[in-house]
């Protein structure tokens, strides 16, 4: 089995917070262990809990639209969350849920070794660009340690909002060439990762 295996396994019977005893499913991720690129969203939405799949309701169609416009496929991209059970009625992730979940997250991270990483949203957004706004840093880039870091609006806040929507088709269409310059990027050290909770 291979790291990446092991460790959604691991996932699978992770407990360390009330919500894993509701979960149908746990969500820990899914795509090639070697995806130069990861889309990170928020959290396991109702259907993903029930396919134990990431972004498989509306707006994971939305998203594969999205990827689409680049000629991408999902299986293509690794696609992940912070949290990766169901809160309750969809609510928003308690920071002590997102802080018990971030070790999952860096530790696919340090495997799948991405040379690009998408934020969906806020919640994932703060975790790499800490402090920041999304509404003033999505379709921004930045380069650290060999990995360049992106921002876009949340796939499911732009359906439902057309101005979103546009912001988030045209965040898209940048991923390409910052995806090409990424790969010309100089093999860096992988450092380890280290992600907490940031408010904005
Ligand atoms: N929204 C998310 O943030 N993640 C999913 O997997 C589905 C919907």
């Amino acid at each position: 089995m291979s790291a990446l295996s092991e460790l959604n396994e691991e996932v699978g019977h992770c407990q360390r917070c009330e919500i894993a005893k509701y979960r149908t499913k746990a969500v820990p991720g899914e795509g090639p262990e070697d995806a130069e690129i990861m889309f990170i969203g928020e959290a396991p939405g109702w259907h993903e809990d029930q396919q134990g799949r990431p972004f498989v309701g509306p707006a994971g169609q939305y998203l594969e639209q999205l990827l689409a416009f680049i000629d991408l496929k999902r299986e293509q991209v690794y696609i992940a969350n912070v949290i990766k059970c169901r809160p309750a009625a969809n609510r928003d992730p308690l920071p002590a849920e997102i802080q018990n979940c971030c070790q999952w997250l860096e530790r696919q991270i340090e495997i799948i070794r991405p040379k690009m990483i998408v934020t969906l949203g806020r919640y994932s957004m703060a975790m790499f660009f800490p402090g920041k706004s999304i509404s003033k840093i999505h379709g921004t880039a930045q380069k650290r340690d060999g990995v360049i870091y992106y921002a876009m609006y949340h796939p499911a806040a732009a359906l439902h909002q057309q101005s979103l929507r546009q912001a988030i088709e045209a965040d898209m269409l940048k991923i390409p060439a910052l995806l090409a310059e990424a790969k010309n990027m100089a093999e860096v050290e992988p450092q380890p990762q280290q992600l907490s909770m940031f408010e904005d």
